[in-house]
């Protein structure tokens, strides 16, 4: 893709075989851009292909929907030899990187697994970068770097970050002070941070969605494994928050979106090569609580879901979503998709892959 000044072509993706890696490529592939994807597979499925090579369903679907071929290593950024080793096979003009281990409580359990995972994985990533004189960098980070914003809603990108409670929320924190005092130093790194709310959703042809390897808490796919019946009850934490329904209020924003935000990030580094580095929330500006959600999704789908209602998690926030104005204004990118849509999606992936990625044999290959 260009506009004319210069070319990109080739977009290197870490984390590519992931939930918002995946739908993230479809929307690179469907902009005109040749992807490179890397994964270790630590919270995605793998599959063993010919001469035990390993590959990544999630991307195969991905094949499928674009029509266009996604080129994957199985590499673990913490193994440096085989990062650089992949990256000097192609001429990478920009970097998206996903890979990250991003599980709040478990990472209140190995907080060591997550530094090391998240910030020595991204030092990596960055040396290897600028060995081969890449710069261009679209960084994944989290709403969850703003800490609890009390009443400051909608959060706007200049709220102080900083205040996080959880390792997962202050590895992406870290990450994002160690990318503002790289692009200080070195005035030829040009960053975006991309502060995501919470993405649900699938894109619409069920064909990919949100398939974790490991253990996971978030709302959306364990209310749809419970409306599928894969799990009995979905636990309500806490009801006596001071909103309107006294549950917890978030952003919940389409991944497909989120996706489309990443190609406009694209364009935003393209356009303006001495932008030095911004951050822009990507969220829908609407704060939804988790019973809208619920009853949403009940009425979307036509299930019933049984709920426990149970006290506070440790570590929630009452209230926490974006204002989304300032990609709007400088990314020219807003999110369009309905919660309506967000839940139809994410059912219609969960109800054609009951299992995810793993077909009818639930248990998981793992290359050699
Ligand atoms: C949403 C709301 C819960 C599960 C975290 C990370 C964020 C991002 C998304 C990685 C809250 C309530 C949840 C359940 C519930 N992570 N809830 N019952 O905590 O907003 O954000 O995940 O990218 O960085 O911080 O997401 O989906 O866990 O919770 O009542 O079984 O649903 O209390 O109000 P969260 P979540």
């Amino acid at each position: 893709a260009n506009n004319g000044c210069q070319e990109w072509k080739t977009i290197f993706v870490t984390g590519g075989a992931g939930y918002i890696g995946s739908h993230c490529i479809v929307s690179l592939l469907e902009a005109g851009y040749d992807v490179v994807a890397v994964d270790n597979f630590a919270n995605a499925v793998e599959a063993v292909g010919q001469d035990n090579v390993c590959e990544a369903p999630s991307l195969q679907r991905v094949e499928q929907i674009t029509g266009k071929k996604v080129t994957f290593y199985r590499c673990d950024l913490l193994d440096r030899d085989r990062l650089s080793e992949v990256f000097l096979k192609h001429k990478i003009d920009c970097v998206i990187h996903f890979a990250a281990m991003k599980a709040v409580g478990e990472s209140m359990q190995v907080p060591f697994l997550y530094y090391k995972n998240n910030i020595m994985g991204t030092i990596n990533l960055l040396e290897i970068m600028a060995e081969n004189s890449c710069y261009q960098l679209v960084f994944s980070s989290s709403c969850t770097v703003y800490g609890d914003p009390g009443n400051a809603l909608p959060i706007t990108e200049d709220h102080p970050t900083g205040g996080v409670t959880n390792v997962y929320g202050r590895t992406k924190y870290f990450i994002e002070e160690m990318l503002k005092d790289l692009s200080l130093a070195d005035n030829k790194w040009n960053i975006v941070l991309l502060r995501y709310f919470n993405p649900v959703g699938a894109h619409p042809s069920g064909l990919i969605g949100e398939d974790p390897t490991k253990p996971f808490a978030n709302l959306m796919p364990y209310m749809a494994q419970v409306a599928i019946g894969k799990k009995p009850s979905l636990t309500i934490f806490g009801t006596d928050y001071d909103t309107a329904d006294g549950t917890g209020i978030r952003d919940y924003i389409h991944v497909m979106d989120l996706a489309e935000g990443h190609v406009a990030a694209l364009a935003k580094l393209l356009r303006e090569p001495d932008l030095r580095l911004k951050a822009y929330n990507l969220g829908t500006g609407k704060g939804i609580s988790v019973l809208q959600l619920v009853h949403t999704f009940e009425s979307v789908t036509g299930t019933k879901v049984k709920l426990e209602l149970k006290g506070r998690r440790a570590g929630d926030i009452v209230s926490m979503y974006a204002d989304p104005r300032l990609a709007l204004k400088e990314l020219n990118w807003v999110a369009t998709r309905s919660l309506e849509e967000m839940c139809k999606d994410f059912w219609n992936w969960q109800t054609k892959n009951p299992n995810g990625y793993r077909g009818n044999s639930s248990k998981l290959a793992s290359c050699k």
